[in-house]
């Protein structure tokens, strides 16, 4: 049986594309998708799971159900305008959202966080940015 490959936003921009070619490659998408800003329409590559990742005890029914080997994370909330004006929704939604669904996928594997460091994307983002930062390599964290 194919591989499930979670993806958070996949009934929005980044995420529905990111579902077309995980199943291009032979995987099925799961996505998650509160539908905030996303459509159902846009989700035609895998199953959904409406819910939101405020919701920890949704993500972990989802997370139990489909069994993942992988998340891939495009939700959050992401105009600057709005951002700028209600910094608290934006904190909320993205960052302790975040940290739920980190929480949830380390709580159902544990996932080997820190496998999931890989030094190509390091490199290829050191030369995008041109600086150090922190790399969200699941657990292990770099500055
Ligand atoms: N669009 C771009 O050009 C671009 C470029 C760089 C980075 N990004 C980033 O990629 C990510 C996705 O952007 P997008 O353009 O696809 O946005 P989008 O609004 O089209 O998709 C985001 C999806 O996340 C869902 N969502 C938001 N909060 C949620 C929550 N709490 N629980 C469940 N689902 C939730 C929305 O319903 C939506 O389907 C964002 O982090 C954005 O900053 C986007």
């Amino acid at each position: 049986m194919a591989d499930h490959i979670l993806v958070t936003g996949g009934a929005g921009y980044i995420g529905s594309h990111a579902c077309k070619s995980l199943q291009a490659a032979g995987y099925v998408p799961v996505t998650f998708d509160n539908l905030v800003t996303g459509w159902e329409d846009a989700v035609k590559f895998g199953p959904f799971e409406q819910g939101d990742l405020l919701n920890r005890a949704r993500l972990n029914e989802v997370f139990a159900k489909w069994k993942p080997v992988a998340v891939m994370h495009f939700a959050a909330l992401n105009q600057v305008g709005e951002s700028m004006k209600e910094p608290g929704k934006y904190w909320l939604n993205n960052v302790l959202g975040s940290l739920n669904l980190i929480e949830a996928a380390q709580a159902d594997a544990p996932f080997a966080l820190a496998d999931i460091y890989d030094e190509e994307i390091e490199a290829a983002a050191q030369a995008a940015y041109g600086r150090d930062y922190a790399t969200f390599g699941f657990g292990n964290w770099q500055s």
